[in-house]
């Protein structure tokens, strides 16, 4: 099944607010006339509300880093999914590896925030991924296990059309250092399987499972001609327009 390619650049904790808006300037411009790929940026939350008025009407898309799962209440230092819609965000990244390692996040606190996102209106971009010692003791696929189920027990099937997940191998982020094509299709193939077995594979084949790990437009030719990629999460190489708009440009030429 043909799926629609998503790119999302995730800026991480980078860029103020006056080189978000220069940037986003420049993406806008730059970004293929046609609607054949959805293309997304996660700025830092402070720029998220510029971010979301500048995109208004383009056809770039405003992405949050992170959301919490509560709609209101005392949780000081954190925002809700319908404060990210406000700001005009259609989708959360939930479940970076950085967030898992840096802030605490467990597979039960990824799963609830899921689960708001899809019952507030907002798109979830769920990351899972191992780690390197995981991956050489041959653990990769217990581990992404481990790390869904529980969100895939609060996916109901309407969901599953909707729904990003993002492989990255925290081996891969950051280190210049990708995954191969080929190992990025065994482990999204996987993935779909488990979204097979649980939803069925009419639901199953509409799900985007995106690769994200040192992506830059050299490897984005042969990563998205996998039949389970379907799309990138970039972080390094989104910092620039040139850069990200060279991989979203390359994502157009997916075969298959
Ligand atoms: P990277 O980061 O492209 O810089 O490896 C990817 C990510 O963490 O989403």
């Amino acid at each position: 099944m043909k799926r629609k390619p998503f790119v999302c650049g995730n800026w991480k904790l980078n860029h103020n607010l006056a080189a978000t808006n220069e940037l986003i300037d420049q993406i806008i411009v730059g970004l293929p006339a046609n609607d054949n790929v959805d293309v997304a940026i996660a700025p830092v939350a402070t720029v998220l509300f510029s971010a979301g008025a500048k995109a208004k009407g383009s056809k770039l898309q405003i992405a949050a880093q992170n959301v919490f799962y509560e709609s209101q209440g005392a949780f000081t230092g954190e925002w809700s999914v319908q404060h990210l819609l406000e700001l005009g965000c259609r989708y959360s990244i939930v479940g970076h590896s950085e967030r898992r390692q840096y802030f605490h996040e467990t597979n039960e606190s990824v799963a609830h925030k899921t689960k708001a996102c899809f019952a507030g209106g907002l798109i979830p971009i769920v990351c899972v991924g191992e780690s390197l010692a995981q991956r050489e003791q041959g653990q990769t696929q217990n581990i992404l296990l481990e790390q869904l189920t529980p969100v895939l027990d609060v996916l109901v099937p309407e969901n599953i059309p909707q729904l990003i997940l993002a492989y990255e191998p925290i081996w891969a982020i950051g280190t210049g250092k990708s995954a191969l094509a080929t190992e990025a299709e065994e482990v999204h193939s996987y993935l779909r399987g488990l979204l097979v077995a649980q939803f069925g594979s009419s639901l199953a084949e509409q799900a985007r499972i995106i690769y994200g790990g040192s992506v830059k437009a050299e490897n984005t030719t042969e990563l998205m001609n996998q039949k389970n990629v379907d799309g990138l999460l970039v972080g390094g190489a989104s910092l620039t327009a040139g850069s990200f708009l060279a991989i979203v440009k390359e994502c157009l030429k997916r075969l298959t």
